[in-house]
């Protein structure tokens, strides 16, 4: 048994098994992709942890399951064929977490997208989502969308410089990109930094 499984009763890697078993299309990308975000992730979680209270062993687990609602959206070339538009992997994933008895890893999955998207972002964008505040609040939460800015789905892409991850959400206003660059300050020691 992991420390994971024992600390929280959770097993991520079962739970990306039965919705994303051998076979599946977008069984290689999800978990390439869960892999590098949960690592970033756990990496920064531990160095902060030196001096902040963190849980380490949450980080990993919910960033292991962040997407795992993508099945349901129709994003052909993710191997995903379901109905739902790719963003609704967001509560989508909350949705089967719930389920599954993981409420705050199931917040997670709703609140990573950008570096978090509120309620007036939804109506003014006119996503298609549910008009609610979906903005990671916890330590935890947000060390885990900041991680995953830096990796896109595509198989065999390296993961984005810190300019690039900028660049990407400028287009959504600069309020995004002062949001990540607090982050950035907060998440990186000095020898990390770009
Ligand atoms: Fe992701």
């Amino acid at each position: 048994m992991t420390r994971a499984q024992h600390d929280h009763g959770v097993d991520p890697r079962a739970l990306l098994d039965k919705y994303y078993p051998s076979g599946d299309p977008a069984r290689q990308i999800l978990l390439e992709h869960s892999r590098q975000v949960a690592d970033k992730a756990v990496a920064i979680a531990t160095r902060l942890a030196r001096t902040t209270p963190i849980d380490i062993t949450f980080v990993e687990e919910a960033a292991l399951l962040h997407d795992i609602g993508i099945r349901f959206t129709n994003a052909r070339t993710l191997g995903c064929h379901g109905e739902l538009p790719y963003l609704a992997h967001t509560w989508k994933g909350r949705e089967l977490l719930e389920a599954e008895g993981l409420p705050r890893h199931a917040l997670v999955c709703e609140r990573h997208i950008g570096v978090g998207l509120a309620a007036e972002d939804i109506r003014r964008q006119a996503l298609p989502l549910p008009e609610r505040d979906m903005l990671p609040l916890t330590l935890e939460e947000r060390v885990i969308a900041y991680a995953d800015l830096f990796f896109s789905k595509t198989p065999g892409v390296l993961e984005r410089s810190v300019d690039e991850v900028r660049a990407s959400l400028k287009k959504f206003g600069a309020s995004k990109v002062a949001r990540f660059d607090d982050w950035h300050a907060q998440f990186c020691d000095v020898a990390d930094r770009a």
